[in-house]
């Protein structure tokens, strides 16, 4: 069946089910267009929570986020159309890890990073974003008084936030990344640049300190999304220095400006996993439980409080 066959198929089915369709902006642009909601994930999370009243949520994104939207809203039933689409960035931080470095550092706040599986998540003392990481950083340690955060597993994130907010942050682990973020180098950059000298530079914050110091604007997807919104007209070029859903989307629904990928191939596999085929099975048979995203009750009970706790100071 052809992907327009599809959508229009999709488009159909929605209408008369009691279910929800949330996307992140690194879908496939098919399913970007079908889907109800588009967001980052702090945006998909306050969504999923606030505003979506079905008992059914299709959530095309990495499991993360579908496990985050699971806690939130345990009356209902979140769907993902693919198990295997999954953040490889959580695999860098274990809740054991997590406990080990609390004994390390008694009294330290533990901070994490929203992509991050959802027993880390109940060990921490509260979640954050790409879009909120500064502030929970600042607000955490002036709650408790400490002139240091723990922060993981994006150690490039944690970076920027003590960057801007002056708190040192103790990376757990050192190295966590993103294999799309992490790749792009200061040579691709001055690359793009020679070749689109007025365009701006904007990056998501999991980028490299060299890379994100280069950069005009530093943001989530939805902030990156928003910058270029507001924009004055004259400013009609942009590089963009993350995964190339944003990009795609911004094409479309900005098709005065210009949009250049930072460099070539920055895709992130894992969220492209889903397909249409898989959300129109999943709209004709909800129900199915292999495509339900359950977190284990005692798990979700603790993981609630931190994300909770980040939606409220956000
Ligand atoms: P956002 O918070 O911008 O949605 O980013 C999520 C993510 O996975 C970035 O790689
Ligand atoms: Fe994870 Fe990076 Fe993909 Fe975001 S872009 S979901 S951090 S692998």
């Amino acid at each position: 069946m052809s992907e327009i066959i599809l959508q229009k198929e999709i488009i159909k089915l929605k209408r008369n089910k009691d279910i929800t369709i949330l996307a992140h902006y690194y879908q496939p642009i098919q399913i970007q267009e079908v889907a109800d909601y588009l967001g980052d994930s702090l945006g998909l999370s306050r969504l999923a929570k606030e505003k979506v009243n079905t008992q059914y949520i299709i959530f095309a994104g990495v499991d993360f986020m579908a496990e985050t939207a699971s806690i939130l809203n345990q009356d209902k039933h979140i769907l993902i159309p693919n198990y295997e689409s999954c953040c490889p960035m959580a695999a860098y931080l274990t809740a054991e890890m997590v406990k080990e470095y609390k004994e390390k550092y008694p009294g330290i706040p533990a901070i994490v990073y929203v992509n991050s599986t959802a027993a880390v998540k109940a060990e921490s003392d509260i979640c954050c974003t790409s879009s909120n990481a500064v502030r929970i950083v600042e607000k955490m340690s002036k709650t408790l008084g400490t002139d240091q955060v723990l922060f993981g597993p994006d150690a490039h994130l944690a970076d920027y936030a003590e960057q801007k907010s002056g708190i040192k942050t103790i990376k757990m682990p050192p190295n966590g990344n993103c294999y799309v973020h992490s790749q792009i180098t200061v040579e691709d950059i001055e690359n793009i640049k020679m070749e689109y000298p007025k365009a701006k530079l904007l990056v998501h914050p999991e980028c490299k300190r060299e890379v994100r110091n280069l950069a005009d604007f530093v943001g989530s997807t939805a902030q990156m999304y928003n910058y270029v919104k507001r924009s004055p007209h004259q400013e009609n070029s942009f590089i963009i220095g993350t995964e190339i859903g944003l990009l795609e989307r911004m094409r479309i629904d900005f098709p005065k400006k210009q949009f250049i990928l930072a460099k070539e191939k920055l895709i992130c596999y894992n969220m492209k996993k889903h397909n249409l085929e898989l959300i129109k099975y999943l709209l004709e048979n909800p129900e199915d439980k292999n495509f339900e995203i359950k977190v284990a009750p005692d798990i979700a009970k603790r993981a609630y409080k931190p994300i909770q706790k980040m939606l409220d100071f956000s």
